[in-house]
């Protein structure tokens, strides 16, 4: 009998008021009725953490897992070595770096995402986190909320997006429709840094210029959004080197993956100054342990912090395109159909995308 399992957040009450919660362990992304009537074992879990744990239990006979980026299942090496049935990984979502692809890929078990299912989502969350860094709004709603009123406490961190430097490290599809909503605020320029160019007709439509050199692209912004992959050469890519050549004051946003940038050199950067905020929901450790310094970090003025929980990419709209997606690869693979190839992260050994380094074909 096939095994799937499904590591997924609990929604508990918020599961039963609201049904659209797909990716909750309730709401199981609605593939229950699916499973059963091909006759498949389903197993359900938010127990993700330790030896004990349902996950580290369970993978060793499963023959499909399923995770979503936002309560990931690590599925390490080490785990690999135990999931004897292993052959398929979906990532409900985008973003497989939870899994070790290099390991995946020595054991040729696929690893497919939904791809483009929440890339609008996370859009959208980009630019109003950039809106609220850059106008200084976290602290503005924190006073009104606290029963004060101080408009100059406000107004001395408080700009327009207007006439502003703004670059994406990574210009793929969510890098892309971030600087394709920006156009309307008229910005002095929008750059980007990727090892792949956009194409030209693409460049053309947003007037985005390409810069190769990190330092340069960095040195230049007034605003860093960060849109690539977590992988070997982007791993902490924003460290107190990098953080560096930003000039002073300047804002960054991450909605890709929390260990892109090292937690305790951005934490420092805010703390004394150096970047004027720093914004996101993605954390290296999920859910982020209650210590985390991004929890608690702030500017000078007590401004420049604009976390949340991993939720850009979980949008209702977001959840069911996904929920649809995990079900097509399933069922893809149940019947031996060609899988949509942008879906495939890693198969029969290789990568099958550009987006997680650049490698050569073995
Ligand atoms: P994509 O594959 O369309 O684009 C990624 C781009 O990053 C590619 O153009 C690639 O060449 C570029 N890139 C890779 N390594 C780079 C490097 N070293 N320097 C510069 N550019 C580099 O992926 P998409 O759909 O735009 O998603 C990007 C990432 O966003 C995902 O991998 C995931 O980590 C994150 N994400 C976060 C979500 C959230 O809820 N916060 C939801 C969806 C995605």
């Amino acid at each position: 009998m096939v095994k799937v399992l499904a590591i997924l957040y609990d929604g508990g009450e918020h599961a039963v008021q609201q049904p659209k919660l797909l990716g909750t362990t309730e709401n199981s992304l609605g593939l229950k009725p699916y499973c059963e009537e091909q006759g498949w074992e389903y197993v359900v879990t938010s127990s993700k953490e330790g030896k004990d744990s349902e996950f580290q239990k369970h993978i060793k006979d499963a023959d499909v897992l399923i995770t979503t980026p936002f309560h990931p299942g690590y599925l390490t090496a080490d785990l690999i070595k135990t999931a004897k049935n292993l052959k398929l990984c979906i990532t409900a979502g985008v973003g497989s770096d939870h899994i070790d692809l290099n390991a995946a890929n020595e054991r040729k078990i696929s690893v497919l995402e939904v791809t483009g299912s929440n890339v609008v989502s996370v859009a959208e969350h980009v630019v109003m986190s950039i809106l609220l860094l850059v106008r200084n709004f976290v602290p503005a709603h924190e006073q009104i909320m606290a029963g004060d009123w101080n408009v100059a406490a406000i107004a001395k961190d408080a700009y327009d997006l207007e006439a502003k430097v703004i670059g994406t490290l990574g210009a793929g599809r969510i890098g892309y429709r971030v600087l394709q909503r920006l156009v309307p605020f008229e910005p002095k320029e929008l750059l980007y840094y990727d090892y792949q160019s956009l194409p030209a007709d693409a460049e053309k439509a947003v007037n985005a210029r390409r810069v190769e050199d990190l330092k340069e692209f960095l040195g230049q912004l007034d605003v860093l959004t960060i849109n690539c992959p977590l992988h070997e050469t982007t791993r902490g890519i924003i460290n107190k080197e990098t953080l560096s050549y930003l000039k002073k004051g300047a804002w960054i946003v991450n909605t890709a993956r929390g260990a892109l940038c090292v937690a305790e050199d951005v934490a420092a950067a805010l703390e004394s100054g150096h970047i004027a905020g720093y914004a996101g929901d993605v954390w290296a450790q999920q859910p982020a342990p209650s210590d985390h310094p991004w929890r608690s970090m702030r500017g000078p003025h007590g401004n420049g912090n604009g976390m949340v929980a991993h939720y850009s990419g979980t949008t209702l709209d977001a959840q069911q395109r996904y929920a649809a997606g995990t079900k097509k690869i399933l069922d893809n693979w149940r019947t031996g159909s060609a899988q949509t190839p942008s879906d495939i992260i890693v198969t029969d050994g290789e990568y099958a995308t550009k987006a997680y380094g650049q490698r050569e074909k073995k």
